[in-house]
């Protein structure tokens, strides 16, 4: 709009000026890793965008300016300057724009797609289940569900998703947490990177040796696939970094937090179990509700104004899934845990280019497969009363501890 056209308009015509971002010089790290909610909340009250200098970035919080940012890669770009991601794992899909982005996105084919889940992956998503189910069983009543159960099922999972033939699920524990420590390793923390870097030659070293062996012996594999692809090595070896850190955890997560929930909410688990077609609203509602990666990072290319705050060239910025999932602009009751609440598409699989890529594995392993099987073999299966849940994080929240008893 031209400074005539300013003067011409009706003051309801006219776009207010920007204003000034706010600065949330309250918020802590520790008060977000305890419980970001009542956090959100305030900042969402005053402003969708704020300088958090706790964090050393612009925390997004809004709904409507979270969906923004997804949409527009011109304005706020995912290769952000000294991104600890790409220290930690090299420059995978995550931190590239279009086109660039696209070459190493297409290079993942079908194999996290629907169809191949059906022929290929159901099956064994089935079996890791049933694997870890007995060992949950036989740890007892008092054994923690994400540990004895959770995380191994989704790492054996991905394990063999991704081609890892000559790694074990624990490896595939150690590098998804070392590496996503060192992404986030703002402190700058010597041992946290000593430990990260171990596990990157680690995965080079596990690519490596597998690379033949799947030219060799082709399989439905990641690796197999990205194999067969005139794709440079780095490329290959970032963005399978970058997917043990992306395909572990969050899975993980989102499972102890649906069994947390329904547990704690009777009356909902009831209803699921009297209708086991239930179980994948379940699964959305937690994944809203506590969105398991709750902030990524995205940088603006040029000065802009979002949600009528003016933010600089080089911005550095915190897009809080986390706190859009609990947008009460968006969600009715948004606090709640209701998996019976009107269908609102959340945001906790990102949007944009960059959509989370293994959405139907995570929908697949957990909803289709591990609720049902889990309430179905552990018959009253409840909260441990005397060993409280404990549920923590705001950059990836979920359960650290979910001890459980059952008849
Ligand atoms: C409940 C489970 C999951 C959640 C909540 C989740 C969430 C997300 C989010 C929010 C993004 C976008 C981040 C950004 O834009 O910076 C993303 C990207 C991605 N996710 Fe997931 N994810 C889950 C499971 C998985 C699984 C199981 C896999 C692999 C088997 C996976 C692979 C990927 C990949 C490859 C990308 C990068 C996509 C791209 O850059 O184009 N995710 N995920």
């Amino acid at each position: 709009m031209t400074d005539s056209t300013l003067a011409n308009s009706t003051p309801a015509e006219q776009t207010p000026p920007p204003r000034a971002v706010p600065v949330a010089d309250w918020v802590t790290i520790d008060d977000l890793f305890r419980d970001p909610f009542p956090i959100y909340r305030r900042m969402r009250e005053e402003a969708p965008v704020h300088w958090v200098p706790a964090v050393n970035r612009y925390m997004v919080t809004s709904y409507d300016a979270c969906h923004t940012i997804e949409n527009d890669q011109d304005v706020f770009s995912a290769n952000e300057d000294g991104s600890l991601m790409k220290r930690a794992m090299g420059h995978s899909m995550l931190r590239k724009d279009d086109p660039e982005h696209m070459v190493d996105r297409q290079s993942y084919g079908t194999v996290l797609r629907p169809k191949a889940i059906k022929e290929t992956w159901l099956r064994i998503f089935q079996q890791n289940s049933e694997t870890y189910l007995a060992r949950l069983k036989a740890a007892g009543p008092g054994a923690d569900l994400v540990w004895d159960y959770a995380a191994p099922y989704a790492a054996e999972n991905l394990r063999i998703i991704m081609g890892f033939h000559n790694a074990s699920q624990e490896d595939m524990q150690r590098w998804s947490q070392t590496m996503i420590n060192g992404t986030g390793n703002y402190a700058d923390d010597p041992a946290v990177w000593a430990a990260s870097e171990q596990s990157f030659r680690e995965v080079d070293d596990a690519i490596d040796e597998m690379l033949p062996r799947l030219r060799a012996n082709p399989d439905a594999s990641l690796l197999s696939g990205l194999a067969a692809m005139p794709i440079p090595l780095e490329a290959i070896r970032a963005n399978m970094k970058m997917t043990i850190g992306g395909g572990l955890n969050e899975p993980r997560d989102v499972l102890g937090v649906a069994v947390w929930a329904l547990l704690d909410h009777p009356g909902q688990r009831d209803q699921v179990l009297a209708d086991t077609s239930l179980f994948p609203r379940a699964f959305e509602e937690a994944v809203r509700w506590v969105a398991p990666i709750g902030m990524y990072p995205r940088q603006t290319t040029r000065d802009t104004v979002l949600e009528g705050v003016f933010l600089p060239k080089g911005a550095r910025l915190g897009v809080v899934i986390g706190a859009a999932n609990r947008d009460p602009a968006k969600f009715a009751d948004p606090e709640a845990f209701d998996i019976n609440r009107e269908k609102v598409p959340h945001l906790a699989f990102g949007g944009g280019n960059h959509f989370c890529a293994g959405t139907w594995v995570a929908r697949s392993s957990v909803a289709d497969v591990a609720l049902p099987q889990l309430f179905a073999q552990l018959p009253n299966l409840r909260l441990d009363p005397d060993n409280p849940a404990v549920d923590a994080g705001w950059v990836f929240r979920g359960m650290t501890a979910l001890p459980v008893l059952w008849d």
